[in-house]
């Protein structure tokens, strides 16, 4: 049976494929493209239709399949180009045999939600971006797409690429935070991380960069609500990472929910026609989100499906997730002459195309591999690198001196210390530490590490571990807090472990008071004024507000949610096994009132200069205009010293560039790793510019003592912006190099661009 899928087919590509063997690159390109057309005459306007078309498996009682008989039956007849939430080799081979039993045989793409890993949990992808290290990033997406595809996987809905500069907004979580530069470098490392060396290795999962496009916009932070956004800030903001993405070569795109001043993004022309299918020259395909192309018309835009289908296919939408508006309309529109047969052919092919790439016409059932997927199932090696990406993920928000510590922080603590008490409804917690967009296997509790076996493991059995919960995550019931004062008092130090509930981050999931939850900001200030040292871990899928617990505990580590080797890694850094680096991509606002806050802000004409300056300037009259953190903020454990920035010249054209120069020292204690940070601001613009813009990083070691020079090369290209007439232009005149620690700690110098 297996040997004899799509014979009509086979004859076909055998021509081809034979004589496409000694062609170049480019030929064999276009020979898939010959490939494509060949089985585009084959179709029937149905079939082509259900290329268009994708369902959800629906999860029956042994795992992620369809036992719909209807949908089983679609597929026979070929009206289904793909379904997602199908895993596992068994159940994908079993469908994949329905397709086969379709009149062409054209293999279904199994898509999937792989946000922050499929086996292995990475830390959420918030938490990723705090280690500005691309080839960490890079490996955790390599790492996931192994594991996915070797259960059957071909397509990740995944990296959410959607800048974000409002933390109520729940899936804040899976992107790389506010700022376009951070984000589109981390976008493509992602999109390269999932594809691996390549279509037609049997690793490479297809990439979606999603959602398209200004999602993380949201009014208000309440998920899926409109967007209303000038093209400037589109262009030179939201769209960047998107470009990144597509330029990295991501298979394909997700558009998105919100509607973009007026128009939805899953009808949008502007976005899918003109830039990404015309500017961008994007050969991919576009997926709608789940029922978007449907619901246009709870958006008021379309009076039905049929309307909402001609729509969304006129606007370059390829395929329908879910809505079945294209399988029940696309055809009478075809007929009646809405929608032309180019515009269809179209869509099909750049999603054959991508079939093709994959290599499913040679072999649909390649990625069925039972031997494969055991292989990948419980990889140590996997696990390690976990760990790794999860340290680099922690961001050390405070580290003060406190009793004994002669003059140094309280962290890293010492294994030998006698009684160490760990409080707080996440010390213990099992899933948790996985966060929201990650599987869960029956086997969850005997592999992810918690925060208290990681500590456990870490000190010697000299060390007194004394537990106790302390209270519910969003609880108001203080019962528990006798016994957590107890186990304090009992003590050399105390470690507690709060935060949001994991699933309170993710979609759907705005809120609109991001204080830490319940009781547990109560519990952090009794155990305080016990007098022991405190080391507060704060759990979440975004920045939340704790400005008790930021002023007066006098060591925090930011852990977010850091996957599943998430205890041992926390414990890393607590006992100074790991210096932490990581960096904050997002700002963190002291109140709610103070949303949306970003470091890239305009100057007013009011600017306020400080905290006291509000005499008729733009600032609160009851709140401070910064942030808690800013962002670029992270500490380690050992100090780094900035010299001065040396400019190769203080003067460049436009054909020129300059390099900017600085010598970084690390003055402290211990060995670490520092992110230099270079932002530049366009003094005076055609059109207002904004206080700094990132514009590149550098990680680097250093040992204790050990200096080493950073040098930023400075090229027109990074003085560009979109003029009041939208073109990208550097315009002639004075800037400023900011090179420092964070976006609010930096070296500065002048330079102009001439003529
Ligand atoms: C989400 C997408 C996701 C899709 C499939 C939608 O609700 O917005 O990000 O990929 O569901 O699970």
């Amino acid at each position: 049976m297996k040997k004899t899928f799509f014979p009509c087919l086979v004859a076909i590509f055998h021509f081809v494929v034979c004589a496409g063997q000694k062609l170049s690159t480019v030929r064999q390109t276009k020979s898939i493209d010959q490939k494509v057309d060949s089985v585009l005459r084959l179709m029937t306007l149905d079939e082509k239709i259900g290329q268009m078309n994708q369902y959800n498996g629906d999860w029956d009682a042994t795992g992620p399949i369809t036992k719909d008989g209807d949908k089983q039956n679609q597929i026979r007849k070929g009206m289904l180009g793909s379904m997602l939430n199908v895993t596992g080799v068994e159940h994908t081979r079993t469908l994949q045999e329905l397709a086969m039993q379709a009149r062409l045989k054209i293999p279904l793409l199994f898509g999937q939600d792989i946000i922050h890993g499929y086996r292995t949990i990475f830390p959420i992808p918030l938490a990723e971006a705090c280690s500005w290290d691309t080839a960490a990033i890079r490996l955790s997406a390599r790492i996931a797409a192994t594991e996915a595809a070797a259960a059957g996987v071909h397509w990740t809905f995944a990296p959410m690429v959607d800048i974000a500069r409002d933390p109520r907004w729940g899936r804040v979580m899976e992107g790389a935070g506010e700022d376009a530069f951070l984000g589109s470098v981390i976008a493509a490392a992602r999109v390269k991380g999932f594809q691996g060396a390549g279509f037609g290795n049997v690793d490479a999962l297809m990439a979606c960069a999603k959602h398209f496009a200004g999602y993380g916009a949201a009014i208000g932070g309440r998920d899926y609500n409109s967007v209303d956004m000038s093209e400037r800030t589109l262009l030179e903001i939201y769209l960047p990472p998107f470009r990144a993405a597509v330029d990295a070569g991501a298979a394909t795109l997700m558009n998105s929910f919100n509607d973009l001043n007026g128009i939805p993004a899953t009808a949008n022309k502007h976005l899918q026609r003109d830039i990404l299918k015309g500017q961008w020259k994007f050969n991919g395909f576009v997926v709608s989100d789940w029922g978007s192309i449907g619901e246009m018309i709870n958006h008021g835009f379309a009076k039905n499906n049929y309307e909402a289908a001609l729509e969304a296919v006129t606007a370059g939408s390829d395929m329908d997730m879910e809505s079945r508006s294209y399988i029940s309309n696309l055809s009478k529109l075809v007929k009646e002459g809405k929608v032309k047969m180019q515009l269809i052919d179209d869509a099909v092919r750049r999603i054959l195309r991508k079939k093709f790439e994959m290599g499913l016409f040679d072999d649909p059932f390649r990625f069925c591999n039972k031997e494969r997927e055991q292989q990948q199932w419980n990889k140590s090696d996997n696990l390690k690198a976990e760990k790794v990406v999860a340290e680099k993920s922690i961001v050390l928000l405070k580290n003060d001196p406190v009793a004994g510590t002669n003059g140094m922080g309280l962290l890293p603590l010492s294994k030998q210390t006698k009684a160490i008490a760990l409080i707080g409804p996440f010390m213990k917690a099992v899933r948790d530490n996985i966060g929201f967009w990650s599987y869960s296997w029956p086997d969850d509790s005997s592999r992810i590490v918690t925060q208290f076996q990681g500590i456990q493991s870490k000190v010697g059995s000299n060390t007194k571990l004394l537990y106790a919960k302390g209270c519910d995550v969003n609880d108001s019931s203080t019962i528990g807090f006798a016994e957590a004062i107890d186990a304090a008092r009992q003590a050399d130090v105390v470690i507690m472990s709060v935060g949001e509930a994991s699933d309170w981050s993710g979609e759907a999931k705005s809120r609109s008071n991001l204080h830490l939850p319940g009781m547990q900001e109560e519990l952090v200030k009794l155990i305080h004024a016990l007098g022991k040292p405190v080391v507060v871990l704060i759990n979440s899928g975004r920045p939340l507000v704790f400005n008790w617990t930021a002023d007066h505990v006098p060591a925090i580590l930011y852990t977010w949610w850091l996957g599943t080797e998430a205890g041992d890694a926390i414990a890393d850094v607590l006992f100074g096994d790991y210096n932490p680096s990581g960096k904050l991509p997002i700002s963190f606002p002291r109140t709610e009132g103070q949303i949306p806050i970003y470091y890239n802000y305009f100057h007013t004409g009011r600017p306020a200069t400080s905290d006291s300056d509000r005499f008729y300037r733009s600032a609160y009259i009851d709140l401070s205009i910064y942030p808690k953190f800013p962002f670029g903020f992270g500490l380690s454990y050992t100090t780094f010293a900035y010299g001065d920035i040396q400019l190769s010249n203080n003067t460049m054209r436009a054909n020129q560039s300059i390099k900017a120069t600085i010598t970084v020292t690390n003055t402290g204690n211990y060995e670490g790793e520092e992110t230099v940070q270079l932002y530049i601001q366009d003094l005076v613009g055609s059109v207002v510019r904004p206080v700094k813009e990132l514009k590149g990083f550098e990680k680097i070691f250093l040992t204790k003592g050990q200096s080493k020079q950073v040098t930023f090369t400075i090229d027109v290209g990074k003085l560009k912006f979109y003029n009041a007439e939208l073109k990208y232009v550097a315009e002639p005149g004075e800037f400023k190099i900011y090179i420092g620690t964070s976006s609010q700690n930096v070296k500065e110098v002048a330079f102009t661009l001439t003529q």
